[in-house]
């Protein structure tokens, strides 16, 4: 099994410099890099792109310099239109997803780091174990012991309508490394993301667990270590509120207590 930890006393260092050369439009970029077969200390190297063979994406200057610069620079990317998740990073000091971020938007020297306070698998990958395990505890799937319908489970427009701003979180965990409940208890907290997704099957009109559901949330640390810090909120990238997802499984809370 690998260990994801960085060096004892690990300080930042400057890494290596790579430079755009006879490129006139200039953007500048010092990404975070760790490799944990060498044993080093994190560094930041500055590569140099030039913006007129560049696409207008944070992730496609990463493309570009891990194609014609850097081959070992390592980021996970897929769908590159927001909807899969997997480049979430902190881009000029937000969690926010590399592929949706224009260039544009920052200015002067563009800095990018992983997702915070998550171990890192290497340079802007987060190692999302503990994550995924929370994810799997809140059980994310339609539980019904009624018959099955002969066609599908019906919902009214009324009933769907509770499910927006729910069903588009694409568990980037922006919100979930944003939050400082998280990173003080993120192996009891069950943070933010998470929440959001427990929330969305509690309010499903076909899910017929929720009782259950809260039973398992209800617990100091899984649900309650929310104080409403609001970064999730403030940095989900998608625009989502899952302070206000967290605010209603708590409602419900008491709710049913009275
Ligand atoms: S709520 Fe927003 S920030 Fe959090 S995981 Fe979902 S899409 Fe990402
Ligand atoms: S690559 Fe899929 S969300 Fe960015």
């Amino acid at each position: 099994m690998a260990e994801f930890t960085l060096p004892a006393n690990s300080k930042i260092g400057v890494g290596d410099t790579y430079a755009a050369t006879g490129a006139t439009n200039i953007k500048t970029f010092k990404v975070y890099r760790w490799t944990p077969e060498d044993g080093k200390n994190p560094r930041i190297d500055t590569y140099e792109v030039d913006m007129d063979s560049c696409g207008p994406m944070v992730l496609d200057a990463l493309i570009k310099i891990k194609n014609e610069t850097d081959s070992s620079l390592t980021f996970r990317r897929s769908c590159r239109e927001g909807v899969c998740g997997s480049c979430a990073m902190n881009i000029d000091g937000t969690n926010t997803l590399a592929c949706t971020k224009y260039i544009a938007d920052v200015p002067g020297d563009i800095k990018i780091y992983p997702l915070p306070h998550m171990p890192v698998v290497k340079d802007l990958v987060p190692d999302l174990n503990v994550a995924y395990a929370q994810l799997a505890s809140i059980e994310p799937w339609l539980k019904n012991d009624s018959p099955a319908p002969e066609r599908e489970r019906l919902q009214s427009p009324e009933e769907r309508a509770k499910l927006d701003g729910l069903w588009e979180c694409i568990l980037c965990f922006s919100c979930t490394t944003s939050c400082p409940s998280y990173w003080w208890n993120g192996e009891r907290y069950l943070g933010p993301a998470v929440l959001l997704q427990a929330y969305r099957w509690i309010v499903d009109s076909r899910d017929e667990a929720t009782g259950e559901r809260l039973d398992q949330l209800e617990d100091p640390f899984r649900l309650y270590r929310c104080h409403t810090i609001m970064n999730c909120t403030k940095t989900c990238p998608k625009g989502l509120n899952p302070a206000k997802a967290i605010a209603e499984i708590k409602k419900m809370m008491v709710e049913r207590a009275v």
